[in-house]
């Protein structure tokens, strides 16, 4: 696959002058240089030939995903014109087109709408089907009832001035095609436009995944569904939901209601809710996988009905979190009796094909500490609970195939007696995904994209579930369907999700969609904040939510200096948070980490306009690699700015800073939520001391004294240490800073 794109020379967002300057100059290089050169990546080099670069291409584009194949022309279709007079935007379907088309096609037209100014809509439904229409959408045939793993998900759109095309063999491939126009629209001289544009677009994966876990922390059915329309933006195809869990059981059993009953803190979505999220998603080209967690953590199960139990001492859900011992009894045949009829029932609600069992982290010792079990398992001839959870599996597999279903589960299930049926989802590294293709399974990749983890976009975005450099055969790598994100809810909530979800994911669906030779990590982070900014017109609340728990966090006092400080932290890791916390059930998620959003724009834009003053510098790694991690070394700077410009933008930063210590003191000395945020606060104004210090020196061209680096670097190995679960984006920059800034007068000063 190849992605030819051509230069353009006009910027639609705000870009910086220089970027201006450096795409100009190299508008008519070869492509294969050009692309390489800094903005757009991924050539496959035998196939970059026919691509041209057009001298006036008037737009940068934001995809994202990016499309496998696409060539921008000359020009535009207009969608409103300047002035905001009335659209005159109108659709019709060659062929068919069913009712979930349609109702993709007016929601995909009311954001048009949203994007473009008011009247698209109208406007279509005003006029119906001429034969020039705006946009021709052409679909091959209507699609099955139930979407498999293998739908056909391509499209092709070509966009002209005169109107746009839209082909796909399936419903799905349409849906994603109209995200695709949705992220095309721009503005043009105050007109409303979509670029020319031809694409022709197929997921390199299918099975593109995003798993939510529902029970540390329920999630009401409106963050479900808003959850799926950010998923759709990113042509994500899997919802895995994970309702089962130690901590309770979130699905309603009309068989078995003690299941939520007693097992849910009455927080469970009702059989009616659950088929209306079915349906809500695969409107939306989703497939909804089911997780009901087995024979581990399944201490829920067993409070409601202690006989699955092989010792049942269970009388009430853990507050704790971790890994509770809680395991079903693989030895009774009830126990199986009980499977097969939730199965049949949950298997209803969700016709999907897989179902999901879980079958993680099984704490053995529960089983050999039962003489029963320990006599079930001699019998067999087992001696490990490994042995005996496979002879589980092998049950459940029988059970899973009579209700016409097939297995997923993750990576312990992996079992040469189970049949190749069954998908394996790798949650412990990619040695595990790899291992269960050389045996012939199918799988999933899990392990890099935990977001709980806190990693980067970039970090996740790298991450490739068949990288370029795999041991696997060609066989063997087909059999990797793709991957998921994976979100786990210790510490999340309903007004928190969001800004832990999202736009992370987005960089990670793009993995799993574009070609494998994408890894502009720059051009991704680009495309990155553009489309965040479009989630939340979806619907999404990753910006806004952590600015109303901000507000919330400050009451009645403007909470605007405590934006300066939100802008340059971000939460630290599950770990490091549970470890400095103890978060358990219990816990409120209502402090400073949890109004914070993961890798801000902060940490690229700073470290931009630093490696514009100090690019050259080389930051040796920490002393204390337990310190708590800053990213910016593994994040690479934006857009490089000329000097100039970086120096007034950084000096504008930390005065900046400098300016809100006073009221951010004054916060957290009134608000008893913040009040451990004094520390950071302390810091933020020192850090803005380190910095407009630097850049006086390297502005004046004047050495700094004796020992001043070495204090400012104590001064950054103290913002480094943990302190209320949150960490500054840009201490590796700061240190480049003050190194340059050491070497005043030097070859590496660029002032
Ligand atoms: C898992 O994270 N235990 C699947």
């Amino acid at each position: 696959m190849v992605i030819c794109r051509k230069k353009n020379v006009e910027i639609i967002w705000a870009v910086l002058e220089s970027e201006r300057m450096q795409m100009k100059s190299k508008a008519r290089v070869p492509v294969e240089i050009a692309l390489f050169a800094g903005t757009f990546a991924l050539i496959t080099p035998a196939v970059t030939a026919t691509a041209q670069v057009a001298p006036n291409a008037q737009f940068r584009l934001a995809l994202m995903p990016l499309p496998s194949s696409i060539t921008q022309g000359e020009g535009a279709l207009t969608v409103t014109p300047a002035g905001g007079g009335g659209s005159t935007f109108t659709y019709r379907y060659d062929l068919t087109h069913d009712a979930r088309l349609e109702a993709a096609v007016k929601r995909a037209l009311l954001r048009l709408g949203r994007t473009c100014g008011g009247d698209v809509l109208r406007s279509t439904i005003d006029h119906p089907a001429p034969a020039n229409s705006s946009l021709t959408i052409n679909v091959a045939k209507a699609s099955e009832p139930l979407q498999t793993v293998n739908e056909d998900e391509s499209y092709q759109l070509s966009v002209t001035p005169q109107g746009a095309r839209l082909t796909a063999a399936t419903d799905a491939g349409a849906m994603h095609g109209l995200e695709t126009v949705l992220q095309l629209a721009t503005n043009e001289h105050g007109a409303c436009v979509l670029p020319v544009v031809t694409i022709s677009d197929t997921p390199r994966f299918r099975w593109r995944g995003f798993m939510l876990d529902v029970v540390r922390h329920f999630e009401p059915v409106p963050v479900i569904e808003r959850t799926l329309d950010g998923m759709a933006a990113a042509k994500l195809n899997v919802f895995h939901w994970h309702l089962s869990d130690d901590q309770g059981f979130r699905a309603e059993s009309k068989k078995f209601p003690k299941l939520t009953g007693v097992a849910s803190d009455g927080q469970f979505y009702t059989q009616d809710e659950m088929r209306a999220v079915v349906a809500y998603a695969g409107a939306r080209g989703i497939r909804v996988v089911p997780e009901f967690d087995m024979p581990g953590h399944g201490t829920s199960w067993i409070l409601a009905y202690p006989e699955l139990s092989p010792d049942a001492q269970i009388t009430q859900l853990p507050v704790v979190y971790g890994t509770p011992t809680a395991v079903l009894d693989p030895t009774r045949e009830s126990t199986y009796k009980f499977i097969n009829t939730l199965v049949e029932e949950m298997g209803r609600i969700f016709p999907d094909e897989y179902f999901h069992i879980g079958g993680d982290e099984v704490q053995g010792k529960a089983w050999l500490a039962n003489p029963k079990v320990a006599e079930f398992m001699k019998k067999k001839g087992y001696t490990t609970p490994a042995q005996l959870q496979a002879y589980f599996n092998q049950r459940l597999e029988v059970i899973l195939k009579k209700h016409d279903k097939k297995m997923i589960g993750w990576d312990e299930i992996l079992d040469p007696a189970l049949p190749k049926t069954i998908v394996i989802q790798s949650w412990r590294g990619e040695a595990s995904l790899a291992e269960g293709a050389r045996q012939s399974y199918q799988g999933i990749l899990s392990a890099p994209y935990y977001l709980d983890g806190q990693k980067s976009s970039a970090q996740m975005f790298l991450a490739d579930p068949v990288p370029s450099d795999t041991t696997l055969t060609a066989d063997q790598q087909k059999l990797i369907l793709g991957g998921e994100v994976c979100m786990w809810a210790e510490q999340l909530n309903p007004e928190t999700v969001d800004s832990r979800v999202w736009p992370r994911t987005m960089a990670v669906a793009e993995r799993f969609w574009s070609p494998q030779s994408d890894r502009d990590v720059s051009d991704m982070y680009r495309r990155l904040r553009i489309n965040s900014l479009k989630l939340e017109d979806v619907g999404l609340r990753h910006i806004s939510g952590p600015e109303v728990l901000r507000r919330n966090l400050v009451l009645e006092r403007n909470p605007e200096a405590l934006d300066v400080l939100a802008s340059v932290l971000e939460p630290v890791s599950f770990h490091e948070r549970y470890q400095g916390q103890h978060t358990n059930g219990l816990t409120t998620l209502d402090r400073l980490v949890d109004a914070l959003v993961a890798d801000p724009p902060s940490r690229q834009e700073i470290a931009g306009d630093v490696d514009a003053l100090a690019g050259g510098v080389i930051v040796p790694p920490p002393a204390d690699a337990k310190l708590s991690v800053d990213l910016s070394g593994d994040v690479p700077s934006g857009v490089t700015p000329p000097p100039e410009v970086a120096l007034r933008r950084l000096r504008q930063r930390f005065l900046s800073w400098q300016a809100v210590e006073p009221r951010l003191l004054e916060d957290v000395q009134k608000t008893p939520r913040l009040s451990d945020a004094v520390t950071r606060v302390e810091q933020l104004g020192e850090l803005a001391q380190v910095g407009l210090s630097a850049l006086t020196y390297l502005q004046t061209h004047t050495a700094p004294p004796a020992g001043w680096e070495a204090q400012q670097m104590s001064i950054l190995d103290r913002a480094e240490q943990p302190s209320v679960l949150v960490r500054f984006t840009f201490l590796h920059s700061m240190r480049k800073l003050v190194l340059a800034a050491a070497q005043t007068g030097t070859a590496a000063s660029r002032l």
